[in-house]
């Protein structure tokens, strides 16, 4: 590992797992008490908005009742201290997750490429607002007035933000670290292939094998609030 500087670390919902908010596949999992073609499409939206904003403002108010976990922690810290051990190294946290737990957590750098939960987006003038309430009746847009607010979530059929800045972030890494997803989902699980591909170490810690855990150098198994803590210890020595 000497030649580790900077670092990509992509999240998904697992690394929020066990702070008790659903994860979206397997037992139980979100996606098996709500149809993805209900409720995280833009035709879902167009179709039933109020089904849709239902929906969200459930998920916005039950993340608030949520505490970061060691996994959060952790990754804050190796965010934190790396540059102090590799000066002028960057650690840049990608986050499928739409909860607040990495920023909770202690993280400052985080890119959510599938938006926010505490974020509402205008239709009408396009302004994202910080936002925590309900959304289900229609209030108006702190920017415009217009009562065209959304949730900020990039759903099913829709481009994911920040691409640039991440495949920027892994042109310029060395190492890429999937933790807690389930490789299920592209673009994010397609990362992987391009790290492989630019010639960065690899390596996978979840609870269980991903889609693509073929493509890692490593797989580590087992719960994130162990195996993300033991890692960044490992990593800072
Ligand atoms: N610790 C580590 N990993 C865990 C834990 C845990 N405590 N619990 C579950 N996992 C792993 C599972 O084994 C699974 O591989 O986390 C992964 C979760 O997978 P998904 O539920 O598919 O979530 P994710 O990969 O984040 O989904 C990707 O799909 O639905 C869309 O936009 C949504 O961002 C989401 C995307």
């Amino acid at each position: 590992m000497s030649h580790i500087r900077n670092i990509v670390i992509l999240t998904g919902a697992g690394v929020s797992a066990e702070s008790g908010i659903d994860t979206f596949r397997g037992g139980g999992g979100l996606w098996e008490q709500h149809r993805v073609e209900d409720v995280a499409t833009p035709e879902a939206f167009a179709r039933d908005p109020e089904l849709v904003l239902r929906f969200y403002d459930m998920r916005r108010a039950a993340i608030q009742t949520k505490e970061p976990n060691a996994a959060h922690r952790a990754l804050a810290r190796l965010e934190r201290e790396w540059p102090k051990k590799a000066p002028g190294a960057q650690v840049l946290i990608v986050t499928q997750n739409v909860d607040d737990l990495h920023e909770r957590g202690g993280a400052l750098d985080v890119l959510h490429m599938h938006g926010e939960h505490l974020n509402a987006w205008c239709n009408a003038c396009d302004a994202r607002s910080r936002w925590t309430g309900p959304l289900l009746h229609r209030p108006p847009c702190p920017a415009c007035g217009k009562a065209a607010l959304r949730p900020d979530i990039v759903w099913f059929g829709e481009i994911p933000y920040r691409m640039e800045d991440i495949y920027q972030a892994l042109g310029a890494a060395d190492l890429f670290v999937s933790i807690g997803t389930s490789g299920a989902v592209y673009p994010a699980a397609g990362f992987v292939r391009t790290a492989r591909e630019l010639g960065l170490q690899t390596l996978e810690l979840n609870l269980e094998r991903s889609q693509g855990s073929a493509w890692f150098h490593e797989s580590r198994l087992g719960p994130a609030t162990e195996i993300v803590p033991a890692w960044v210890d490992e990593l800072l020595g």
